[in-house]
């Protein structure tokens, strides 16, 4: 099958962690690709994690990006986007009308969706109903290759036993926390516009990411900046579920691969081939920050806790000829490296978003 070149990529959730990481990618490996990161900028959501990408490449550089603040299920403003692009004005640049978006805009975070999972339904599912929406009427009115990735997770396979097979794309969804259950519903609605309206959407189930720019409520990062603090460290549980690690540039290049290369209607899982246990990654934090085991305490387990994920990713590498490529032991050490000397984005992250992040569940969007 003849390689599928786009020239304007709509990134969706452009200023959170994997969106800002491929954004920047994008820009660096595909230098006649323009990209529009269209993000909300909820409380994972911030452009510092994209300063020097606007620098080199907004409206003072080679003019190949634009940010739009806007809601995706905002279907007026998305379906402008697709029509027209971005018109430029005010001395911004302007881009053309994509031919593909890439979805990760969402809310990403299991704990919140247990506390709160009204939010995680209304950006998640119906969030992705209205890109899904607003690329049927676009592709319907001005028809032209194109393609729609949607970025989702292994997690709505639900969890393994200790001896289980890894998940292939074969697999049943069985998601088992309120955001797995959202993103697993997004799926099958992006299969059912593959199938009824012929949408070219192409679906990725992605292992856990770790890298910078991750907000530090996710376990890497969490563990990283309370240790830098001294503070104490929450274990769930026994500490001993599994999860497989990836570094959030092989998770990139793998978008890149399926967004080029990938069949529309397929499924790709994607992953590190790396299970650890929680608790080998939080020593291994400690060991390199030089802080004491004692920080460690274990708090009770999270509702619903998946035991194990494990990714079978055979099919993204012999259809697509991609393999993970950045091995944990080196990845997390300099993961730790990247946070000790970017104190101040996460400072300010913690200070700022948690206080927007408050305004926005106020104003009862959660
Ligand atoms: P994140 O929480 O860091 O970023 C999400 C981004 O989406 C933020 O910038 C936020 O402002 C934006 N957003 C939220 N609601 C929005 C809305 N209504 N309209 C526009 N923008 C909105 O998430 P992440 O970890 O970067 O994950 C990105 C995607 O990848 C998600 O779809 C997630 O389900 C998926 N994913 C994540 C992982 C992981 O390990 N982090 C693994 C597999 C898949
Ligand atoms: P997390 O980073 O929230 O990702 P996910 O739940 O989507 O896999 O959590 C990774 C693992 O770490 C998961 O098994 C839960 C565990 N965990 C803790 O033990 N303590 C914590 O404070 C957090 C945030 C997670």
């Amino acid at each position: 099958m003849a390689p599928f070149t786009p020239h304007c990529v709509l990134v969706t959730g452009g200023a959170g962690f994997i969106g800002s990481n491929l954004v920047r990618w994008l820009l660096e490996h595909a230098p006649d690709l323009r990209v529009i990161n269209l993000d909300l900028l909820t409380y994972a959501g911030n452009l510092e994690s994209l300063s020097d990408v606007t620098t080199r490449h907004g409206a003072s550089g080679d003019r190949r990006y634009g940010f739009v603040r806007g809601d995706i299920t905002d279907l007026r403003l998305v379906r402008g986007l697709l029509r027209d692009g971005l018109q430029g004005g005010r001395g911004a640049p302007p881009v053309p009308p994509p031919d593909a978006v890439v979805h990760l805009a969402a809310e990403s975070h299991v704990d919140r969706s247990i506390m709160g999972p009204a939010v995680f339904v209304d950006t998640n599912v119906r969030g992705t109903l209205t890109l899904l929406e607003a690329c049927r009427a676009e592709l319907a009115e001005r028809p032209r290759p194109f393609r729609f990735v949607h970025v989702s997770t292994d997690e709505v396979y639900g969890s393994l036993g200790p001896g289980d097979p890894p998940f292939t794309e074969a697999t049943s969804l069985a998601p088992n926390s309120p955001y797995a259950a959202s993103k697993a519903a997004a799926d099958l609605l992006v299969r059912a516009y593959v199938e009824t309206f012929g949408v070219p959407a192409v679906t990725t189930r992605c292992s856990n990411n770790y890298g910078p720019f991750q907000f530090p409520e996710k376990l890497i990062p969490l563990m990283i900046t309370r240790a830098l603090a001294d503070q104490p460290l929450p274990v769930y549980g026994d500490g001993m579920n599994v999860r497989d690690w990836i570094h959030v540039d092989d998770h990139a290049e793998a978008l890149w691969a399926v967004l080029t290369r990938g069949a529309t209607g397929r499924v790709y899982n994607i992953g590190g081939e790396s299970e650890v246990p929680n608790l080998e990654i939080v020593r291994t934090i400690l060991r390199a920050l030089r802080k004491p085991e004692s920080l460690i305490q274990f708090v009770n387990d999270r509702p619903g806790h998946d035991r194990r994920y494990a990714m079978d990713i055979t099919r993204i590498r012999t259809e697509l000829g991609w393999t993970p490529r950045r091995r944990l032991v080196d990845g997390l050490p300099a993961t730790v490296e990247w946070y000790l000397t970017h104190r101040e984005w996460w400072e300010r992250v913690l200070n700022e978003a948690y206080r927007a992040a408050n305004a926005l569940y106020l104003e009862g969007r959660a």
